[in-house]
């Protein structure tokens, strides 16, 4: 028996072309696993109206990792529309598969690292070496949304809320709720999760990344909760600040920071942001983890233009793979992917066309590979 067992999920488009990059790394690494393939995507939501068919939902049950591409998603008509015949107006909703994955096996940790590699053309600066921990269960992607809105939920807000009379007078089709859910528990622990890593790696300083001026219940509760973990790492220094305020420091100064916190929505932008500063979308990796289970992916979705063509940087994805051997207590080979990814780069050599070069997604999985 292998000593890891590992979901393998391209799910679409361009999904299925960095997995075929991972494939050559993991390969010449010789990790000691079994690979096993997960349907996940468009596909499935079109052919069984769930795009995160049940099988998978087992697979996931019972590895101890899974590498994930990207999926395509559409809005909900254009979903609706795409279903077989047999399985339109039958009141099935499309809803994203990575946020039910993540909510389904609270990965409640989404990890992001950005970091910049020397040699790398289009990086903002370098160096620049950021973490980013978004919490990824709960906030304003808790899927607890209105639209229409019932009309008892309405009176009931009207009765509870005084900013509400301000939408008192719309009709149940003229306005939209979406939840922010946020609780002491998932913030809690996605910030204690921010300190345990900044100690363990020797990092100065956790950011809170927040609202609290103005979302004051849900951001407030955040920041309290920030402070309140924050007494129990004394040698780590806790800053906060506004969501809008960072993305203007984080441009100009990247390197007045170091480890960042957030709840849910700030967290994906703040991130999306530390990544183009490294090189944008073919170097953003994360990890979804939870207690018993992680999953690694590109930031990047399925890049349907691209599909099929082994045109896309796949490092992003080879970087999920180091997120990945870490996560299995594979250190070594974690640390040895790194230098072979820093060390293409900086050999400038072997490009992808976001680079400025002609090198396709293979051609940068075997120099990576080369250098292992
Ligand atoms: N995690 C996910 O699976 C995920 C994330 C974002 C978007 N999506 C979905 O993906 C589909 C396409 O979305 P989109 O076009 O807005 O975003 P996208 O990330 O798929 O691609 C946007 C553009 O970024 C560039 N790009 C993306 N990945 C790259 C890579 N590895 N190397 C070089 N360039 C790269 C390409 O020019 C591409 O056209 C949509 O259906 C969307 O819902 C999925």
């Amino acid at each position: 028996m292998a000593k890891h067992t590992i979901g393998w999920l391209p799910g679409d488009g361009i999904g299925v072309d960095v997995l075929d990059a991972a494939t050559i790394v993991l390969d010449r690494l010789a990790l000691d696993a079994e690979y096993v393939h997960g349907d996940i995507g468009w596909e499935f939501w079109c052919q069984e109206g769930d795009p995160l068919p049940s099988r998978t939902v087992e697979l996931l049950g019972r590895v101890d990792a899974a590498l994930f591409g990207a999926i395509t998603s559409k809005p909900n008509k254009a979903a609706a529309a795409e279903l077989v015949p047999a399985l339109r107006d039958t009141g099935l909703v499309y809803r994203s598969p990575i946020v039910r994955m993540r909510q389904m096996f609270d990965l409640y940790t989404c990890l992001r690292p950005c970091r910049s590699y020397a040699g790398n053309p289009i990086n903002y600066r370098h160096p620049i070496d950021l973490v980013i921990f978004r919490e990824n269960t709960e906030d304003l992607y808790a899927g607890v949304e209105f639209s229409p809105v019932p009309p008892e939920l309405a009176g009931l807000l009207g009765r509870l809320s005084k900013p509400f009379g301000a939408f008192a007078g719309y009709g149940p089709d003229e306005l939209a709720i979406s939840c922010k859910i946020n609780t002491r528990k998932g913030s809690e622990r996605i910030i204690r999760a921010a300190f345990e890593f900044a100690r363990a790696s020797g990092r100065r300083k956790v950011t809170v990344v927040h609202k609290a001026n103005v979302v004051r219940a849900t951001d407030g509760l955040f920041l309290e909760a920030a402070r309140a973990v924050a007494s129990d790492f004394p040698a780590v220094e806790m800053d906060d600040a506004n969501i809008d305020a960072i993305t203007m420091w984080l441009l100009k100064n990247p390197n007045n920071y170091d480890v960042l916190v957030a709840p849910n929505l700030y967290g994906d932008i703040v991130s999306d942001l530390c990544a183009q500063m490294v090189g944008g979308l073919g170097f953003g990796c994360s990890g979804n983890i939870g207690t018993t289970l992680a999953v690694f992916e590109p930031t990047h979705g399925s890049a349907p233009k691209y599909a099929g063509q082994h045109k896309v940087n796949p490092i992003a994805t080879i970087l999920a793979v180091k997120m990945m051997l870490d996560w299995l207590g594979e250190a070594e080979r974690a640390a040895a992917l790194e230098r072979a990814v820093a060390a293409v780069i900086a050999g400038g050599k072997v490009r992808t066309y976001d680079m400025g070069g002609a090198a396709t997604t293979l051609d940068m999985a075997r120099a990576v590979a080369a250098k292992l």
